[in-house]
């Protein structure tokens, strides 16, 4: 693969020892106006070098700095001259590698704590009140600074929660400034990175998307160039990049698998080729998605098949077009670094996610990622600039398998059309109850479960339907949506009566985890 990309954006590089919230910190750092990377803890600092950073975050981590085996760093890295704010387990290494003291705590500290500042003055607190809620997690403790630093903060659990030498630009925090519940979190991070290591607030999407259309042209010359458009905001955003940099050399290809929802197709497709002027070539592949479907009722399975199929129909339409070099894929920040962070190696698979993203390896076509440096939030900025309209950029997540993954056991034409009207219902009650906060992800289940029923005077034997509606900030935790009573009366009544072979509705009030958001 080859991609040609303008000068590295200076900022700030985040080594990540495996917590949580690494991905929050360069989230962070990016809603600071400073671009970040997030790299895996053990990077040499002469590959760190390379993107001359302007200064260096080491993250949180699960692991204790006084075990034998821990995670450590390059001392280079700690020698370079250059600002470093190290939170949680990166305090704890900044300490013992500097030649500070640590103990283990008899019971960690674990939750909301208030933070005492006992250093008014540093530029780290500078205009943070003298006591605020943040959020701990943590083992071990500091308990003598190395030399040339000063404690500055600490709680009534932790007598060392911060400390500082403004002379190396060398900070260390044991709270966690990068989640919300910290109250201070944002301006200590913006004192960091603006007083202290003085970079300027310049990361911004517009020069973004103009750097990326620049480069684009560069890389692709007058060759051609195919995308996959799902209907998703990753793929529009992406297409629609790579057309104001190539224009007409870019063909996208929509597959209409069938399995998405009422009114979808036709309206992703109208965006697509009315609104965003993109080159289209429609394919109607519902008979091929059902016969493939037909009688399959492990969930796993279906999302195989349906990732197969998808790709064969890709590859038969993109060998009618000549000329093609290119493959335009919508890969996102958490996906490139999600393969390289410290504790990728412990992850378990709970789900084959198919993404038209991740399609054909075997088209030996070179790939272009213009979004590849994003979070999922920075990409409907990008969209925004681009001038997407608000439906195709405020879209709620869809997952790319459809309603084959909402409608359990098999799949079938009815079924699929019994999901899509409850389906139909649930969403267009919520989104006309315009509630505040919306539910990031809402959507109908039918079930393979029948109950006993009475509708008129007879009685019924239908299914059930299940009705989920989330809050989230990127998917991978969720808690249940407390919806209106009313609002649930109405989706219920409505579903009931107008959705033949209905006959009970269930709401699904379980958080992710232990469960996950979709049921398959
Ligand atoms: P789960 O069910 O894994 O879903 O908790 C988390 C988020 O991902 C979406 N999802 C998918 N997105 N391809 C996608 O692009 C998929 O195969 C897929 N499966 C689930 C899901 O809707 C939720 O937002």
């Amino acid at each position: 693969m080859t991609t040609m990309r303008s000068a590295p954006l200076a900022g700030v590089v985040i080594l990540d020892f495996g917590a949580q919230y690494s991905q929050l910190i360069a989230r962070r750092t990016r809603e600071a106006g400073v671009y970040s990377e997030l790299l895996p803890y053990d990077t040499p600092w002469s590959e760190i070098a390379k993107r001359a950073p302007g200064a260096i975050i080491l993250s949180g981590g699960p692991e204790s700095t006084l075990q034998p085996d821990s995670p450590g760093l390059d001392a280079a890295i700690l020698a370079a001259g250059i600002p470093v704010l190290a939170i949680c387990y990166g305090m704890q290494l900044l300490a013992r590698d500097l030649g500070g003291k640590l103990v283990p705590l008899a019971h960690g500290e674990f939750g909301p704590a208030i933070l005492e500042i006992d250093r008014q003055a540093s530029e780290l607190f500078r205009g943070v009140p003298a006591h605020s809620r943040v959020w701990m997690s943590h083992g071990d403790s500091v308990t003598e600074p190395p030399a040339g630093f000063s404690a500055l903060a600490h709680t009534a659990r932790c007598a060392i929660a911060a400390i500082g030498d403004s002379q190396r630009k060398m900070y260390g925090v044991q709270f966690h400034p990068e989640v919300v519940h910290t109250e201070i979190g944002a301006a200590v991070i913006d004192n960091f990175l603006h007083r202290i290591a003085g970079l300027p607030a310049d990361w911004e999407m517009g020069s973004f998307v103009d750097r990326s259309i620049a480069d684009v042209r560069a890389q692709v010359g007058d060759a051609d160039v195919i995308c996959a458009l799902s209907g998703g905001v990753d793929s529009a955003v992406a297409a629609t990049l790579v057309s104001r940099a190539v224009g007409k050399q870019l063909t996208c290809i929509f597959v209409d698998t069938g399995l998405m929802r009422k009114n979808e197709a036709d309206g992703v497709l109208a965006a697509f080729r009315d609104v965003l002027h993109l080159n289209v070539v429609a394919v109607d592949a519902q008979e091929r998605f059902l016969a493939q479907l037909a009688g399959i009722e492990d969930p796993e399975e279906k999302r195989i098949r349906i990732g197969h199929e998808f790709i064969a129909v890709f590859e038969e339409e993109a060998k009618r077009l000549s000329n093609v070099r290119f493959l335009v894929q919508g890969t996102l920040y958490p996906d490139v670094i999600e393969s390289k962070t410290a504790d990728s190696k412990a992850g378990h698979k709970i789900k084959s996610h198919h993404n038209v993203g991740g399609l054909p390896a075997t088209m030996k076509l070179e790939l272009i990622e213009p979004l590849r440096l994003l979070f999922k939030d920075e990409v409907r900025a990008a969209g925004r600039v681009l001038g997407l309209p608000p439906g195709v950029v405020d879209r709620q997540p869809f997952p790319g398998p459809g309603l084959a993954v909402r409608v359990l056991g098999a799949v079938d034409r009815e079924r699929l059309a019994a999901v899509r009207a409850a389906d139909f219902i649930a969403t267009s009650e919520i989104e006309a109850a315009e509630l505040h906060p919306k539910p990031w992800q809402y959507f109908a289940v039918l079930t393979p479960l029948r109950s006993v029923g009475v509708m008129g005077d007879g009685r019924t034997y239908a299914n059930l339907v299940a009705v989920r509606a989330i809050t989230s900030e990127d998917g991978m935790t969720a808690d249940w949506a407390r919806l209106p009573h009313e609002l649930l009366e109405r989706i219920s009544t409505r579903i009931v009566n107008e959705v033949p072979g209905v006959n009970r509705v269930a709401y699904d009030v379980t958080s992710k985890p232990p469960a996950t958001v979709e049921w398959e």
